[in-house]
């Protein structure tokens, strides 16, 4: 059956693609499978484990879904939820839930603490990501499993300890009869100028994961050469890397345990200025509103907002995600020789999928959308905040003593910014 081009903008989740980029092999039965998801498309009530700031709710959100119910165990999240969820139940510790609510998605955004390279690198053994197992607890205990199940992590995720993480939740989804599919998104791809790498994982009982999040592809529309750009990179390295990204943050960070926040900086050649951004501007590089995080005029929980606006889910990510979750989509069927087997030792890919007892990588990038974008430039709005004199020439000293290749107009810049700074 051929697709029409009307066909092709509802496969794609009105999402404008163009149609050569959207990777779905032929079937004979698009047109009655779109129509049975259609009826059945509805709002989800979602249930969010491990809630943070709301970043995957609030994207859910925004395409029109319920948050039921939220958990989140630190306090200051707390009462960004209480004041940005109004009226949704709110639990503390995912330890102490007995049961969860009936809910049509699930979303667990789980610690990566253990995951992360910067982390303890202690897998899913570590005190923090081996929480996911409260998802499986709950999800055994459900009498109504939810139709998705979505779970987050950092892409380290994917390679530490040969994969052990990802290897272990994929198995535990399978012996509980979830289909599942994931995929490395980046943020860049969304709309926002900040490169931020984050797998998605959708698990589903009843329903094929692999057409929401993989059946589109784009080419990454990046700004490639600096040319008269602003970068980003991360004025506490230095000595091993950069953090580099140009026209882009590097991936905002949770920062320290002691809620020391440390934002990236930006260096702009045409100002000769190197400066961080604001905390407004941050969260509008994560998709939430500027004053998001803005509960409290103490100090003290001003700081932890840098934390958590670098924990969280970049919202455009997860509004995409629910978008596709209730588009149509034709059936999903790769070709025999499209499908390849996941490595048995040794880490994962990027992407991949297992469904009806078929496990297989997927040939896909971490675009699977461009969204129009502003330069890093442009997009921020609030004046940046210089960086200090201190901070600026402790860099400069770690990046000339470093192997790291950098501009010499980058090292005159810092040289300039430390002579001019306060
Ligand atoms: C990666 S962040 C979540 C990001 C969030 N899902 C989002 O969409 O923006 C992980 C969160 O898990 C929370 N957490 C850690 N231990 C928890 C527990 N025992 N119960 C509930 N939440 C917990 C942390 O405080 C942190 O906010």
């Amino acid at each position: 059956m051929k697709i029409k081009e009307n066909d092709e903008l509802l496969l794609n989740g009105n999402y404008n693609i163009p149609a050569e980029n959207i990777l779905l092999t032929s079937t004979t039965d698009q047109l009655t499978n779109r129509r049975e998801h259609t009826q059945r498309a509805n709002v989800f009530r979602v249930a969010g484990l491990f809630a943070g700031i709301g970043g995957l709710e609030e994207g859910f959100r925004q395409a029109g879904h319920k948050s039921s119910m939220l958990c989140e165990f630190d306090s200051a999240a707390q009462k960004v939820l209480q004041a940005q969820f109004i009226g949704t139940e709110i639990t503390t510790d995912v330890r102490a839930i007995a049961s969860l609510p009936d809910c049509d998605v699930l979303t667990a955004g789980f610690p990566c603490q253990d995951l992360s390279q910067v982390g303890q690198r202690k897998g899913l053994s570590g005190p923090n990501s081996g929480l996911i197992e409260h998802v499986f607890r709950l999800l055994e205990r459900q009498k109504r499993t939810p139709r998705w199940v979505v779970l987050e992590n950092v892409p380290f995720m994917l390679t530490l300890n040969g994969g052990h993480a990802i290897r272990a939740i994929t198995s535990t989804l399978e012996e509980m009869g979830y289909a599942w599919a994931y995929r490395t998104v980046n943020t860049q791809a969304f709309g926002l100028p900040q490169r931020r790498r984050r797998v998605i994982l959708i698990a589903s009982q009843s329903d094929d994961p692999r057409p929401p999040l993989l059946a589109t592809d784009v080419e990454p529309a990046l700004t490639q050469t600096r040319g008269v750009h602003a970068c980003g990179f991360y004025w506490t390295e230095g000595n091993t890397g950069l953090g580099w990204a140009v026209d882009a943050l590097p991936p905002l960070k949770g920062g320290s345990a002691l809620h020391i926040p440390s934002p990236p900086a930006i260096w702009f050649p045409r100002r000769r200025l190197i400066a961080m951004p604001t905390i407004e501007d941050a969260e509008r590089l994560q998709g939430f509103v500027a004053g998001w995080t803005n509960i409290s005029d103490d100090p003290a929980e001003a700081r932890k907002r840098w934390r958590m606006v670098g924990n969280a889910v970049s919202v455009p990510v997860a509004k995409w995600l629910a978008d596709r979750l209730t588009a149509p989509h034709p059936k999903f069927s790769p070709r025999q020789n499209e499908i390849q087997p996941l490595p048995t030792t040794g880490g994962w890919p990027s992407a991949a999928w297992s469904y009806k007892g078929q496990r297989s990588k997927a040939q896909v990038s971490d675009w699977p959308i461009a969204l129009p974008r502003a330069h890093l430039a442009s997009f921020l709005k609030r004046d940046v905040v210089p960086l200090s004199k201190k901070a600026t020439s402790g860099f400069l000293s770690r990046l000339v003593k470093s192997k790291l290749k950098y501009e010499e107009a980058f090292r005159l810049d810092l040289i300039h910014h430390v002579e001019n700074a306060q």
